[in-house]
């Protein structure tokens, strides 16, 4: 699979694009697919995934991306084989051991959405401790969405209202977009501009559905451990290319 070049500049350097979204989302597939192509096992795809991870994340953050929420493991992503889970339960706590220091230091915030109830002790500790950390910090803030799935989000968010009004706390005319997007996870961070997937397929496969309303989508032909930061700015620069009109008439500029 190829990808069009990125954007570069007479020196050959890579651009920083020139309207640079808010909140991107990415949908990090093809890790299977990598590794089938080349005869390795599946979970080798997922190793070299941490790997354009961490590209991704340094990526977002010199471009000046604020916010950046990646698809780590889904509700429906429990189907799989036994070792697969496994390795990935693994993977998740490598990455945080062996980079959270490196990104508190690149003041990097991370914040977990996702059902922790489902998750192993050690997992929800290391979670805990990764937020934190980072808490303070004022740079791109890294939204890593484990165990997540969109449905079951906005569901949670339906029964603590359902909740809230059989106390006699809210009346039906309370409940609005506001009071939902404040009763959702990613409550406080802004709705994604962008939402990035690789591998070529065009879904959004229970990922922040509430949220990506407005989203522009760009769909990459590239498998996720091939990614890299001229991947990230081809992305962003078909997003600066794009007319956002949110619904009106009078185009607006991407951002
Ligand atoms: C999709 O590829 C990817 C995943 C289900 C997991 C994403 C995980 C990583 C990028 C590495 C681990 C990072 C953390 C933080 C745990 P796929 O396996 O569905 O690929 P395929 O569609 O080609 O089979």
């Amino acid at each position: 699979m190829s990808l069009r070049a990125a954007t570069r500049d007479a020196t050959g350097a890579e651009e920083v694009p020139a309207v640079v979204p808010v909140h991107v989302g990415i949908i990090m597939d093809g890790n299977g697919r990598w590794a089938t192509s080349r005869k390795l096992p599946r979970v080798e795809g997922h190793r070299r995934g941490v790997e354009a991870l961490r590209r991704c994340v340094r990526a977002a953050r010199d471009i000046g991306i604020r916010y950046l929420t990646i698809y780590s493991f889904s509700h429906e992503n429990w189907s799989r084989p036994v070792t697969e889970v496994s390795e990935l339960m693994r993977l998740l706590k490598f990455f945080i051991r062996h980079d959270l220091a490196d990104m508190h230091a690149q003041d990097v915030r991370v914040r977990v959405i996702g059902e922790r109830a489902g998750l192993s002790k050690d997992i929800r500790a290391l979670l805990d401790e990764a937020e934190a950390l980072t808490r303070g910090n004022q740079g791109l803030t890294l939204v890593v969405a484990f165990n997540y799935g969109a449905r079951q989000e906005i569901a949670a968010a339906a029964a603590s209202i359902a909740a809230d009004a059989v106390a006699g706390r809210l009346r039906p005319e309370d409940v609005t977009v506001e009071l939902i997007s404040q009763r959702l996870e990613t409550a406080g961070i802004p709705d994604p501009d962008l939402i990035v997937r690789t591998s070529g397929e065009q879904r959004l496969s229970n990922f922040l559905l509430w949220q990506a309303a407005y989203a522009e989508f760009v769909f990459l032909p590239i498998y996720w451990p091939d990614f890299d930061k001229a991947a990230l700015v081809s992305a962003v620069n078909e997003f600066a290319r794009r007319e956002r009109r949110f619904g009106g008439v009078v185009p607006s500029p991407a951002r």
